[in-house]
């Protein structure tokens, strides 16, 4: 098979296209035939293996452990491990698996579902990490509900343009934040406002019950004076920390000044499993998300499609069709 392989930490000269042998899967495992992958900015993350504290979660301390990127995945189900009893050879699946730039891939029955109908593939494989962080952020987190005020900061990229879908058909209010060129998408998604961080003027916004804080690394006072008296603050991400911890340091210390001030603050830590991916798939039938792809990418430029996503300015997901 083809598949993408990354065989040392670094930018995107270290993204080879090759040709290995197709995995087999081990008792629990799945073996996906992939029909389209989802590109993301973990994914980029784990390109450069930064910010370097990464490294220390099972991802490989010199080098990469799992040598082909790519985590979201959208297939058919080629062959099952012989402690697989949840899917059969031929369902089309959806989910986070090892190695999805590639033309068949291994994933864990626990972190796949069955692929919402009315979507194509690529549409499914922009999915699993973003929506289920949005999903995540707003259910679980915020507890957002109708009537609320949540501003969005970083509503056009891959998460953001999932947590602004969702807090509308919650019957939120959402106020969306991006450059100049993402205001149009955030208000196609259902935003009633959208603000560009680039002019003056955003630190006076006041009164939010919600802050879902998916860019930007302001400050964490900036954003406490933005919500109301009993608002939430739900710290997603940041590219702004530096190389060694990236922005840990501040969703630490949100989780340690709250509880000392009436405002929640949070920082999420998300992860896909299955019960996630099917409460997904329901809001995907019911109408609540669909995927907002900016572009599609072949395998062999798998390498240009994580270097978009990584320059930070995508218009929602990026995708690389395989199949
Ligand atoms: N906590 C978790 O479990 C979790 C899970 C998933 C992702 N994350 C993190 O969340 C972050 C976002 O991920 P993503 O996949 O959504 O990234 P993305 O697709 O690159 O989107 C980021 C968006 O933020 C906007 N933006 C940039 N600077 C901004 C600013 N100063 N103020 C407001 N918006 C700004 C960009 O819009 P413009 O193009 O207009 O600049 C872009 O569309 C990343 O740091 C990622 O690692 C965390």
């Amino acid at each position: 098979m083809k598949a993408i392989l990354q065989r040392r930490y670094g930018g995107v000269e270290v993204v080879e296209l090759v040709e290995r042998h197709i995995p087999e899967p081990a008792a629990n495992q799945v073996q996906i035939k992939v029909m389209a992958a989802g590109v993301d900015r973990g994914t980029y993350h784990l390109l450069t293996g930064k910010p370097y504290l990464l490294r220390l979660f099972g991802f490989g301390l010199r080098a990469p452990k799992v040598q082909t990127p790519g985590r979201d995945v959208a297939g058919v189900v080629t062959a099952l491990g012989s402690a697989v009893h949840g899917f059969k050879i031929g369902d089309e699946v959806f989910g986070v698996c090892q190695g999805s730039y590639a033309e068949y891939a291994l994933g864990s029955e626990r972190s796949l579902a069955l692929k919402p109908e009315t979507l194509s593939f690529q549409q499914a494989a922009a999915l699993p990490a973003s929506s289920v962080t949005a999903l995540r952020a707003i259910r679980e987190v915020a507890k957002l509900e109708a009537g609320q005020r949540v501003l969005i900061l970083g509503a056009s990229g891959g998460v953001g343009s999932f947590a602004v879908q969702l807090a509308h058909s919650l019957g939120a209010r959402v106020t969306g934040v991006s450059g100049p060129g993402g205001l149009e998408l955030i208000r196609s998604l259902g935003a009633e406002r959208a603000l560009d961080y680039t002019l003056d003027g955003l630190e006076a916004e006041k009164d939010f019950d919600a802050i879902l804080d998916i860019a930007g690394g302001r400050p964490l006072n900036q954003l406490r004076r933005m919500l109301s008296r009993k608002g939430v603050l739900v710290v997603i991400g940041t590219e702004q920390g530096g190389p060694w911890t990236g922005g840990v340091g501040r969703s630490l210390r949100a989780n340690l000044l709250s509880p000392w001030v009436s405002q929640r603050l949070s920082a999420l830590v998300s992860f896909e499993d299955a019960e996630a991916l099917v409460a997904v798939r329901e809001l995907v039938d019911a109408g609540a998300i669909t995927p907002a792809i900016e572009r599609s990418y072949p395998l062999d430029q798998a390498a240009q499609a994580i270097r978009h996503v990584g320059e930070g300015h995508t218009l929602g997901k990026v995708v690389i069709t395989v199949a």
